[in-house]
């Protein structure tokens, strides 16, 4: 037994550390470097003690074998995923979606019909943003535009589906877009409006189980933004190499300003936009050539 008797909290030994460490990263793709031993430690505590456990060993063998274990993951989760987001994050790739990769799109597209994917949507700010812009924009008037956001976290998953946002999920958005689309709960609290809630499926995935994704259809744009960061890059190649095969051919993947696909997939060509850089499945035949 490894009690600490000044705080009376249990202590996550090396060895302990490793083997969870390596059993989270498989699951679910997070992954913790000996420098954030510390971090896990701090944040699996409560659950020991919530499971009357002494030992993180006892809890790592609780997690892959234990009778609760599916719902023991999503604590874990929980307490481990960072859900930092807010609406219109990174303007620049937004005004690229906007004013560049959706005219291409919808001039290419025949059926009028625009699938998107927003993987890791964490409390929802970011696919009800796409769908702000999906009603603004002109073009898209008589489109059916469907946005699917989708995270591993239960608990984020919960507060999208209310959209009930305080003030720092509005640290970015033009009051044009808070006063039309949202309404006052009180001094605090703004609810999303139902023209904007009808657009948006939230749906509970694990990125890193692609075998949970095969029934989803074909998507034209892939929203998956400061997710692989906390990924190691055995995680990052397969959840990529997982997307390459949900977006239709000439589908666009649109990561986070800190991520790239360098060293992790050769299966996207990088297009320059006038405001970003946007990665996008290539055709297998040049379009126009048949
Ligand atoms: C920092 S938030 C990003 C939110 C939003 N995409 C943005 O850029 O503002 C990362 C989200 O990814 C989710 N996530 C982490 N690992 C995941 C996995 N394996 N499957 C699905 N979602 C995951 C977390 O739960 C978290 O909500």
């Amino acid at each position: 037994m490894t009690l600490t008797s000044d705080r009376n909290a249990v202590t996550l030994q090396p060895e302990e550390f490793r083997l969870l460490r390596d059993f989270i990263s498989g699951y679910c793709g997070l992954y913790f470097e000996e420098s954030s031993a510390y971090f896990l430690e701090r944040r699996l505590q409560n659950r020991l003690e919530q499971k009357q456990l002494t030992n993180f060993l006892d809890y790592y063998y609780l997690l892959l074998y234990g009778q609760e274990r599916e719902e023991e993951l999503g604590k874990v989760v929980d307490v481990l995923t960072t859900n930092e987001t807010y609406f219109f994050r990174e303007p620049n790739q937004l005004k690229t979606f906007c004013e560049e990769i959706a005219p291409e799109l919808l001039q290419k597209k025949k059926n009028r019909r625009l699938r998107i994917w927003s993987a890791g949507c964490s409390t929802g700010e970011e696919a009800y943003t796409l769908a702000m812009l999906a009603l603004e924009h002109r073009d898209l008037q008589d489109w059916d535009v469907e946005i699917f956001a989708t995270d591993i976290s239960q608990r984020v998953l919960q507060t999208a589906r209310k959209g009930v946002y305080g003030k720092s999920s509005f640290r970015s958005t033009d009051p044009y877009y808070e006063g039309r689309y949202f309404h006052k709960l009180d001094s605090n609290r703004s609810q999303v409006d139902d023209s904007v809630k009808k657009l948006v499926n939230f749906g509970h995935l694990n990125l890193l189980q692609p075998e949970q994704w095969t029934i989803l259809a074909l998507f034209d744009i892939i929203f998956c933004r400061n997710v692989m960061i906390y990924f190691n890059l055995e995680s990052k190649k397969k959840m990529v190499e997982n997307f390459h095969r949900k977006l239709e051919e000439g589908g666009f993947l649109l990561l986070g300003h800190a991520e790239s696909l360098m060293n992790i997939s050769t299966s996207f060509s990088l297009r320059h936009f006038r405001h970003d850089m946007v990665y996008q499945k290539p055709h297998s035949v040049a379009p126009g050539i048949s």
